[in-house]
Parts: structure tokens; C-alpha cells; sequence
């Protein structure tokens, strides 16, 4: 495994995480039930620190809170060696303080996260989105806080577009807050849409990048190129099967490429990925562990220039 800096941080992450979103299967208290049960998602959990991962991603609204209980038990006995991001923000109930960044909802909701994880500190605490009806100097006063009362390490955001981004590492400066150091945006070759603003934002600010659905939700596996595999998400999910359609020229000149290299096409869409500029993390999702162990391969090489080029041809910036 390779490590590299979260951003301008001393952090170390590596290459790749592992995404825990589909983890936990019984039923939920919020939100909807994961693919995968307890029992394999710890299994797929050990098989990713085995392999040197040290950096795993979850939320308070996955699964009800089971993906936290499940990374928590999972990670027992290995904890002083991982990097463990959650987030909040997510609706998790009917109620009128059940969702956003209030410092009320802030402050409860991480004492939840922590019982759940079974930690007394989250290394990487990420707004999980924009909370439109909260000022940036309520919430990132209260991070700020939870970094002085040592139950947060880092502080982050998820799905900010470039000028929120840029506001809340304005309000952090002029207030002597702790800032916001990394982003968590979708980004694969299917989706390039923060090539425009947010990642010359983040290269300009050292805000590392830790990208989800970096597999584009395993389009750029190839697997829908003949038929929809029973069980895959594009079974379930009939948008990811349409878009796979729709995408299949650029996947047949990724399918063409990884046969050159002797590699998969998960593996080369995800080298792309964590080469591009910013880009500290990928976060993936792995719903069996040989998932676990193709997508591994796509750390320790490099793709030449001319194979970017062709990707970058195949799968352009919309
Ligand atoms: N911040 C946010 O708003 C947000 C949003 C979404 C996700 N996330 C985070 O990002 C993580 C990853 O998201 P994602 O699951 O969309 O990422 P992804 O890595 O693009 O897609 C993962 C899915 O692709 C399939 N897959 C992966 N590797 C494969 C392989 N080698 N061969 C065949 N199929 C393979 C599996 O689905 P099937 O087996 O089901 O086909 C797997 O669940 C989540 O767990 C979560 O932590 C964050």
C-alpha cells in the first residue's frame, strides 16, 4: 500500500479506503438497510487492514448507525493504526433538529458517532453537505470546539461546491477556527464535474481530496458491458444499469487499455483517479472481498501519458 498526506496535513491516508456506506443489513433506525450483513463486512474490513489499508469512511445516517457499529467492532485491537472519518449532517429522523449543522445537532450527534464507532476520538470529522439553513461561523465554531475538546482530530466536508468551500476556509481563517482540510466529492472518469472549480480550489489551498463512487458505483469494472450481473448494484438500482448504456464506448477503450497493461479496468480507472491533482484518497465500495482484492491492484504503478490521454479522450469533462 502507498500512504500519502491528507492535503497539507501531517496525516498519512492511503491510496485507498474503504467506503463502509452499504455495511449492516438489520433493520435501520433512519435511512435504508445496507447490501451486505455484520458478519462480511467485518470480514471485509480485517481483509482491507490486512492489506494495508488504514483509512475507512462512514456517517451517522448509513444504515440507521449499524455501518458505525460495524466499523467500530471491526476495528477493536487495530484502532491506533487507522484513520477514521465519519460525518454528519444526514436527516436521521422526523424531528426539526434531526439533520444539518446546528451546533446543537452538531454537538449531540457526535457523542452518537463516538459511542457507535466505540472510539473517543474521530480522526476525520466531515460536513456531509451543505446546510443551507445554518451560518458557516455556527458550525465550524462548533468543530473548532470539538478539536479543543480533543473528540475530533480534522475537520472536512462532503458534496461543498467550490465557492462554499472557499467561504468556510475564509470564515475559519478570519475567526482563528480550525479549517476544513479535505473534500469529499464524487469523482471518477464518469463523473468530472469538480475538474471545473473544486479541484483547482483544493490544489490551490492543499485541501486533500478523498473521493467517493470512484469506480463510478462499478461501471468502470466493465461488468455491465454484456448483461446486468444478478446481485450488482445495476440490478438494483436501474439508473446505474442505464448509465452504464450509455457509457459503454468509453468503457470498451478502458477495457482495451487495462488488457494492455495486464490490468482490470477497476484497476485502472482507480490509478487514473488517485493521480489526478489533489487527490489524496479514494474512497471504494467493496460489496465481496474479491472486490477487495482486484481493486487493491490498482496501487504501486503508474499509467503513462499517453494511456491518460486516451482516458481522458474516452471519458471527457461534461
Ligand atoms: N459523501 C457522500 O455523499 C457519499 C456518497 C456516496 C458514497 N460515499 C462513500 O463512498 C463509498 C464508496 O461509494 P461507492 O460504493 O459508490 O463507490 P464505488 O467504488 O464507485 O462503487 C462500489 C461498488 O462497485 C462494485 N464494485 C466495486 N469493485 C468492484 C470490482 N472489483 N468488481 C466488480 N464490482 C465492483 C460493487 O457494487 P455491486 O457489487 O453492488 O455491483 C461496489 O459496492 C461509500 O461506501 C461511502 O463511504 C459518500
Amino acid at each position: 500500500m502507498e500512504y500519502i498526506r491528507l492535503g497539507k496535513t501531517g496525516l498519512k491516508i492511503s491510496r485507498i479506503g474503504l467506503g463502509c456506506w452499504n455495511y449492516g443489513n438489520s433493520n435501520p433506525r433512519w435511512g435504508k438497510p445496507g447490501k451486505v450483513g455484520a458478519e462480511a463486512a467485518i470480514n471485509i474490513i480485517h481483509q482491507s487492514i490486512d492489506k494495508g489499508i488504514n483509512f475507512f469512511d462512514t456517517a451517522n445516517r448509513y444504515t440507521g448507525g449499524e455501518s458505525e457499529e460495524i466499523l467500530g467492532k471491526a476495528i477493536k485491537g487495530h484502532r491506533d493504526k487507522l484513520v477514521i472519518a465519519t460525518k454528519v449532517h444526514g436527516q436521521l429522523g422526523p424531528g426539526p433538529n434531526e439533520s444539518g449543522q446546528s451546533r446543537y445537532h452538531i454537538m449531540r450527534e457526535v457523542e452518537g458517532s463516538l459511542r457507535r464507532l466505540n472510539i473517543d476520538c474521530i480522526d476525520l470529522y466531515q460536513a456531509h453537505g451543505v446546510d443551507w439553513n445554518t451560518p458557516l461561523e455556527e458550525s465550524l465554531r462548533a468543530y473548532d470546539d470539538l478539536i479543543r475538546q480533543g473528540k475530533v482530530r480534522y475537520i472536512g466536508c462532503s458534496n461543498f461546491p467550490a465557492w462554499v468551500l472557499a467561504k468556510a476556509l475564509w470564515v475559519s481563517d478570519v475567526n482563528k477556527f480550525a479549517s476544513y482540510v479535505s473534500v469529499q466529492p464524487n469523482y471518477s472518469l464518469v463523473n468530472r464535474a469538480v475538474e471545473k472549480e473544486l479541484q483547482p480550489l483544493c490544489v490551490d489551498q492543499g485541501i486533500g481530496m478523498v473521493l467517493y463512487s470512484p469506480i463510478g458505483g462499478g461501471i468502470l469494472t466493465g461488468k455491465y458491458e454484456e448483461s446486468i450481473p444478478e446481485g450488482s448494484r445495476g440490478a438494483e438500482e436501474p439508473e446505474v444499469a442505464e448509465r452504464a448504456m450509455k457509457l459503454q464506448d468509453g468503457v470498451k477503450v478502458l477495457k482495451r487499455i487495462a488488457q494492455e497493461l495486464g490490468k482490470t479496468p477497476a484497476q485502472v480507472s482507480l490509478n487514473w483517479v488517485i493521480n489526478r491533482p489533489a487527490v489524496s484518497s479514494a474512497i471504494m465500495g467493496v460489496s465481496r472481498v474479491e472486490h477487495l482484492e482486484d481493486n487493491i491492484g490498482a496501487v504501486g504503478w503508474k499509467l503513462s501519458e499517453e494511456h491518460v490521454k486516451q482516458l481522458d479522450e474516452a471519458f471527457p469533462v461534461s
